[in-house]
């Protein structure tokens, strides 16, 4: 196991999640974890440093302010579905929100904390993207624009700085059992038994998998899988 002592590193989207289980890996392993998220903790996690703060509204200058000068690994988490509606069926507003949460939060948090990555000549950025960034069909318009939109982003900051000692990955979950997805769960859970049917590997995927790929990528043994965007899915894209 990496050992993640005098490592640095934020969480967003913490109180939920993927979010939650990536903090509770890192501390589990060591680390200095700081978490954001705009709802409160619903529990009480030791050693986390948490700061309440909307990612799509808040003032990120003010934010920084909160937050240490300088992190070792950031991994930009937070997220919201829209519900798998078309076009149509979502409002510019409604649209705008899950552009401004799921993808300008990820720039704005990177443009925090990149520029003391390059100065250190190290660093690992870990983007949260989905297989909502690869194909259509997991979520609406505005969840699949904004996923993509991540894909594109993880890319192009992984090619312009690959020479700078930062490491810059995403990772494109398929069904993972958490807040998000509960509603598939409810009533007959007819709905999670069909996503399960559809996975190849027959099951949905608990948020802990996602945070130990994270821990693997955070490790600074994948630096050259530069750029990549990995998806953890169960085999649905194999189809
Ligand atoms: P979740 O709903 O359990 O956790 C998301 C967390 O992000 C919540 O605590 C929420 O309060 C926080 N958050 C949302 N908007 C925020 C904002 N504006 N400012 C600050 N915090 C905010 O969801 P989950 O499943 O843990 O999702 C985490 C990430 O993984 C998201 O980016 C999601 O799109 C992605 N993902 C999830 C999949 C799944 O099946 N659960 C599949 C593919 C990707």
């Amino acid at each position: 196991m990496t050992d993640f002592r005098n490592k640095k590193i934020l969480v967003t989207g913490v109180a939920s999640g993927i979010g939650l289980a990536q903090a509770k890996a890192f501390l589990e392993a060591g680390a200095s974890v700081w978490g954001i998220d705009k709802n409160l903790l619903s529990e009480e996690i030791r050693g986390l440093n948490f700061i309440q703060a909307d990612l799509s509204s808040c003032d990120f200058d003010e934010l920084k302010e909160k937050l240490p000068d300088k992190f070792d690994i950031l991994c930009n988490t937070a997220g919201i579905l829209d519900n798998y509606k078309p076009l149509l069926e979502t409002s510019e507003a409604e649209f705008e929100n899950v552009m401004l949460t799921n993808f300008m939060s990820m720039v704005k948090m990177t443009r925090l904390f990149l520029p003391k990555m390059i100065e250190g000549k190290s660093g690992i950025i870990i983007n949260m993207a989905s297989i909502a960034s690869l194909v259509a069909g997991g979520g609406g318009a505005a969840y699949t624009s904004s996923k993509h939109a991540v894909a594109g982003f993880t890319k192009q900051l992984a090619l312009d700085y690959a020479r700078s000692g930062v490491g810059i990955f995403a990772i494109a979950p398929g069904a993972i059992q958490t807040a998000m997805t509960k509603a598939d769960f409810e009533g007959d859970g007819k709905m999670a038994a069909w996503v399960a049917e559809e996975t190849p590997v027959g099951r949905w995927a608990q948020p802990e998998e996602v945070a130990d790929l994270t821990l693997f990528l955070a490790s600074g043994k994948a630096s050259y899988m530069q750029g990549a965007i990995i998806p953890l899915d169960g085999g649905w894209l194999l189809k």
